[in-house]
């Protein structure tokens, strides 16, 4: 659908608004008040924007590369001695003495305790000298086409707005319009709560601009970040002149506005800097709004059309309601079914819109944020917080056909990779790399924020590095596993070989945690009854070790590398000294080491279920036992208050999910609409602050009750909620092997799916709870070999 038709639709009836797809559009009957209650998101990867929609219109523009700075070297100085000393303190029992220890000697010294912050770049301020009441108003995002609009009536003409952010020009755009000749004025102007160092407007050949140049902060001989952005004006046949810091258009009919930002991050030379937006901008001016916007439209729709989910519609015309009365609703009704498909949707969108693959020798992938925030210092820092946060932002990548947006995430490890390499040998005299539970933009993989519960976690690079084995296992391409994935997969399993440490037959982690978990000390331990978070050998790094090493097996093998290659002799021989899963008094996963009693029973962090989901151990296609461990432990978190943040409630729809029960994962989805999302549908921490990865992990916990394939088999409706959502179809989703499906059900049941083979992978299947199929009019039997391009279809053997 593009602008006209919507503004059509709207105008259907007698002057009242006819309602947007409710599956599809954002949209609301006032503007944004506060930036995360509503403020609409729309970005090309690199750059973001949010939308208020006033009558004093309020752009708050965001660039990746707008940290702070410089790279800080936070290597703990006298970690490596206390790391020893550390062991032996949590091996005799003195567990309070070992994390002192740890917290004092293997963290960055006070003044390093924190790595660097996202920022933002400023907003853009355009007053239309509109004030009081107006009418038919409405603003709306698209979320299968990315674009955003505005549009009213006031004093009797119409004026309307959109907004685009462009991959292939990589700036942002807008039109504005009126419907009466040169009934269009604006005054705009940039701002920003700290650090300008320049801000002018000016006119040549009746084209005006914007200019901003500001600093992230830390004094010029210290390395700050420098940006510069531009905004242009074109309004042919008005009056457009410049007044200090303010373009000024008075009496046009059309504005069209072209946005780049840049930073000394990618251009240390200012000249070049500028060059590359003079560039930009001029390309696009150039080109023309129209051009550049399907332009754009095209690229944004090639990848969000590639997949999508119908899962019935909602009764009482719910789904017409607008957006924050649909969430309001949502509090305490569950019938607005549509408002999933929604939130489904913006997930996407929010993926494709922050994190992009540009080609740049560095790409960034979406933070805690994505790529939005109206803060100097984001929340949390903006930062790439790998113990779940930036992790759950690429698990929608993979099972809702977006791969390459995936790709940035690769980028950043590319700068981690040599940082890790140095913490591995500074702070624990290994070879390998590792990092720990952040990175930065500069990818500082030291400890941070001195966090007891969170700081001292040696897991980074290893669950990371799972997003490598499975970008090859979704696509099959060897050149990356061969080029890329595998040689990560060596430097961070040398980093564990050297790293662990004998104990009781197993080669173990530690000083380590659970992030970010707290259990009390048991009796026999000399600080009996105190809360602590680290120990050594902690169920999750067993789980992640294993995955690592297995991932490197499955590579070599792939990849034809000898049997008595050095590190897969390595790797077979580490692989038999990990830990096997523990299980506890009460049938539930052990978390430590030992049956510790943990001090927040709802926690909300799943650690130690890791190997349910995103891993692949404990499905119940794999070992029943585990499996039911694993129900056992979500259960216990679900039924003591956890899932108590946005994130943490979304990890339980796909925990469920892999449990095969369905309809605990939709309550879980349930719950996180009365909980956790703001009226723009952005998931919270806790109702509050935004954080992207509940968004992202809510897509992919409604796609895997559809399909998935961990577990060596392309699995249909693996968790249907058949009661909720009896009659549906899911199209293009994307399962490992390289296969695409479409699925549709009714009356709770399979009806039919085909299944497209991409790369010619075996394809071993499973439908529902083991219903017998046939493939092509012929009864399944057992793993087919596939026909690369070929369309399998499979039907019900009735
Ligand atoms: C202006 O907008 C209103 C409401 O959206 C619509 O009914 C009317 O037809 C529009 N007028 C013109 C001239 O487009
Ligand atoms: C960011 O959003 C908050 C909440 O709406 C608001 O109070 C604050 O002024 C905004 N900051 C900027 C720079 O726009
Ligand atoms: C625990 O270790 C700390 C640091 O070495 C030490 O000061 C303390 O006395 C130890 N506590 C016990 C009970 O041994
Ligand atoms: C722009 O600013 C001038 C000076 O403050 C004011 O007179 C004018 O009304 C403003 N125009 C708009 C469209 O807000
Ligand atoms: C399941 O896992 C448990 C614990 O690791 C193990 O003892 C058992 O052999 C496994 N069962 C199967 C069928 O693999
Ligand atoms: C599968 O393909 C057939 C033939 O093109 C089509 O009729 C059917 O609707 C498709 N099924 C799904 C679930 O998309």
């Amino acid at each position: 659908m593009n602008f006209c038709q919507v503004l059509t639709l709207l105008t259907l009836g007698t002057g009242s608004l006819a309602a947007l797809d409710g599956s599809r559009y954002l949209w609301y009957k006032q503007p944004a008040i506060e930036w995360e209650r509503g403020a609409l998101p729309i970005g090309n990867g690199r750059m973001g924007a949010t939308i208020y929609g006033s009558l004093n219109e309020v752009l708050t523009i965001n660039e990746d590369t707008i940290w702070s700075g410089p790279f800080q070297d936070r290597t703990p100085v006298n970690g490596l001695e206390a790391l020893h000393q550390a062991r032996e303190l949590f091996l005799n029992g003195n567990i309070t003495g070992g994390g002192d220890l740890v917290i004092d000697q293997m963290n960055p010294p006070a003044e390093a305790k924190s790595q660097r912050q996202f920022s933002y770049f400023g907003n853009l301020n355009i007053a239309f000298g509109h004030s009081g009441e107006v009418d038919n108003y409405v603003r709306w995002l698209d979320t299968r086409a990315g674009n955003s609009g505005v549009s009213y009536t006031y004093g009797g003409v119409n004026y309307t707005r959109e907004y685009i952010a462009s991959f292939p020009a990589d700036i942002l755009a807008a039109r504005f319009q009126s419907n009466q000749q040169g009934g269009l004025s604006l005054n705009a102007s940039i701002s920003r709560e700290a650090n300008t160092l320049e801000n002018v407007a000016s006119v040549e050949d009746g084209i005006a601009t914007l200019t901003y140049r500001g600093s992230s902060g830390q004094p010029a001989d210290q390395g700050p970040i420098l940006f510069s952005g531009q905004v242009r004006f074109l309004a042919v046949g008005a009056s457009v002149t410049a007044s200090k810091s303010t373009v000024i258009i008075k009496g046009a009919t059309t504005i069209d506005i072209f946005i780049d930002t840049e930073t000394s991050y990618r251009y240390p030379d200012s000249k070049d800097l500028d060059a590359e937006i003079d560039n930009k901008l001029a390309v696009a001016v150039d080109k023309g709004f129209e051009v550049v916007r399907d332009e754009a439209l095209g690229d944004s729709t090639a990848l969000l059309e590639r997949a999508s989910i119908n899962i019935g519609e909602s009764p009482n015309g719910l789904a017409d309601l607008p957006t924050d009365e649909r969430v309001r609703n949502a509090r305490t009704n569950r019938d607005d079914i549509e408002l999933t498909t929604l939130a489904w949707n913006l997930g996407r969108h929010m993926l494709v819109s922050s994190s992009r693959n540009t080609k740049a020798e560095i790409d960034f992938p979406a933070n805690l944020q994505g790529v939005w925030n109206n803060k100097t210092g984001a929340p949390w820092g903006g930062k790439y917080t790998i113990n779940i946060n930036t992790e759950m932002n690429y698990w929608p990548a993979m099972v809702t056909n977006l791969l390459e947006t995936q790709e940035p995430l690769f980028d950043l490890m590319k700068l981690a990779h040599p940082r890790g390499e140095q913490m591995a040998r500074d702070l624990y005299g290994c070879e390998g790399t590792m990092y720990h539970h952040n990175l930065d933009l500069w990818a500082d993989t030291a400890p941070t924020d001195k966090y007891r519960s969170a700081s001292m976690w040696p897991m980074g690079a290893a669950w990371l590095v799972q997003h490598m084995i499975e970008h090859y296992r979704y696509t099959g391409d060897r050149a990356f596993l061969e080029n890329t994935a595998y040689p990560y997969l060596v430097d961070v399993a040398k980093f564990f070989e050297c790293y662990t440490f004998e104990w009781e037959g197993w080669s173990i982690t530690g000083p380590s945690l659970s992030p970010e978990n707290i259990y009390f000390v048991p009796a026999d331990m000399s600080s009996a009854g105190v809360g602590e978070p680290m120990d050594v050998n902690i169920a999750m790094d067993d789980q992640i070790m294993r995955d690592v090493f297995r991932a490197l097996l499955e590579a070599a093998d792939e990849l034809g590398v000898s049997d008595t290659d050095a590190d897969v002799m390595k790797a077979k021989e580490f692989i038999t000294k990990i830990r096997p899963t523990q299980i506890g008094s009460l049938g539930q996963i052990l978390e430590w080491r030992s049956e510790y009693t943990e001090v927040v029973k709802g926690h909300r962090h799943f650690s130690h279920l890791y190997a349910l989901h995103p891993g692949s151990e404990f499905s119940p296609l794999n070992n029943e036992t585990l499996a039911h461990a694993a129900g056992v432990s979500v259960d216990r978190r679900r039924d003591n208050a956890g899932g108590s943040t946005g994130w943490s409630r979304t990890w339980m729809i796909n925990l469920y999910a892999r449990l095969h029960r369905g309809d605990d994962a939709w309550e879980m989805a349930q719950v996180w609409f009365e909980k956790f999302v703001t009226e723009g549908l952005w998931n919270t921490d806790s109702g509050n602050t935004f954080q992207i990865d509940g968004n992202m992990g809510f897509t992919s916990g409604i796609t895997e009750l559809f399909l998935q394939s961990h577990a060596g088999v392309l699995h249909i409706l693996p968790a249907l909620p058949g009661k909720v959502i009896p009659t549906g179809q899911a199209k293009g989703l994307t399962a490992r092997g390289n296969f695409v499906a479409d699925i549709e059900w009714e009356s709770g049941n399979f009806k039919s799916a085909n299944v497209t083979s991409n790369i010619g992978a075996d394809l071993k299947l499973r439908v529902a709870n083991g219903l017998q199929v046939l493939i092509d009019g012929k009864a399944y039997e057992g793993t087919i070999h596939t026909q690369k391009g070929v369309q399998y279809r499979i039907t019900t053997a009735e």
